[in-house]
């Protein structure tokens, strides 16, 4: 399985957070945005991974990550001139895709949950068909919705209705097999002229290859959208990081979990947050 982020757009509803900067690179506590999204892709166990940016932000991303053979990840990086919205991705990105199953994450989506790690290498071990997420929200309105009948079988797919069916929402992180691109080449535009990741899975849903997993309330998925939503989320990382000691989302310690990297290379990694608590932290991982 291979993994595409999407940190496109323009961030405008965070202005003037945002303005000049990539959404995706402001802090959500201790560390850029995109690192969330981004753990989440290697916590299902993907190292192959394209990040897809603006032309004038992608150099950026470049040099945060470089070719990911640091973290024992091989990372590629795509331009999309203009957001035309989120299935596009997967045209944009059909070269890195190469006909492989593909998962993708939306830059700005944070997931943070016990039990998160075997859910996502299960959804990545996928050949066949489609994995999507639900998560009982307040503001059904403002995502993607899915509905259920009381055999838990979906029934219908809507991105952000006036009148939702449900307060399921769908987060930003979707799993697919390879024929994923051909898929997305063949939707129309939506009224406001985007390829909407809804119609994809809708297209799934018609063929009965969707599966969708519910995330359960003791789970945690973060808006990052607003300004109290960033707030709060950094809030969130800050209190559990605090209490525990162990972080979220740091992905040199993914790596050294997973066996991406060896004790030496975290060791090296280490060097580079020299004097931080990060670096502490890194150290502290080789020592234990
Ligand atoms: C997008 C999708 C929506 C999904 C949401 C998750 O909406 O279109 O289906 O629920 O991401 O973050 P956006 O918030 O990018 O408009």
């Amino acid at each position: 399985m291979k993994g595409i982020v999407l940190a496109g757009g323009t961030g405008s509803r965070l202005y003037p957070i945002t303005k000049g900067i990539s959404k995706h690179l402001i802090p959500i506590y201790d560390k850029p945005m995109i690192y969330y999204p981004l753990s989440v892709l290697m916590l299902a166990g993907i190292k192959e991974i394209l990040i897809i940016s603006n032309p004038e932000f992608i150099d950026i991303y470049k040099n945060i990550f470089y070719d990911g053979s640091q973290l024992g990840m091989d990372i590629k990086y795509q331009v999309q001139d203009e957001p035309r919205g989120l299935a596009d991705a997967f045209i944009v990105g059909d070269d890195f895709i190469n006909n492989e199953p593909t998962a993708l994450v939306l830059g700005d989506n944070v997931f943070y949950g016990q039990g998160f790690g075997p859910v996502l290498e299960e959804a990545a071990s996928l050949n066949n068909g489609a994995v999507i997420f639900g998560y009982y929200v307040k503001n059904p309105e403002d995502f993607g919705i899915v509905e259920f009948d009381e055999n838990r079988n979906v029934v219908s797919l809507e991105e952000k209705p006036k009148n939702p069916k449900s307060h399921y929402a769908i987060p930003g992180l979707y799993f697919y097999d390879k024929h994923v691109t051909e898929i997305a080449k063949n939707l129309k535009p939506s009224e406001r002229g985007e390829l909407e990741i809804t119609d994809l899975n809708k297209e799934y849903l018609k063929m009965g290859k969707l599966r969708v997993e519910l995330l359960g309330r003791g789970f945690a998925w973060l808006d990052t959208g607003t300004a109290d939503g960033l707030a709060s989320a950094s809030e969130f990382v800050r209190i559990i990081q605090k209490r525990q000691g162990l972080f979220i989302a740091c992905l040199e310690e993914i790596a050294y979990d997973k066996g991406f990297i060896k004790k030496d290379q975290l060791l090296k990694l280490a060097q580079e947050h020299k004097g931080t608590e990060y670096g502490k932290y890194l150290n502290n991982l080789v020592e234990e």
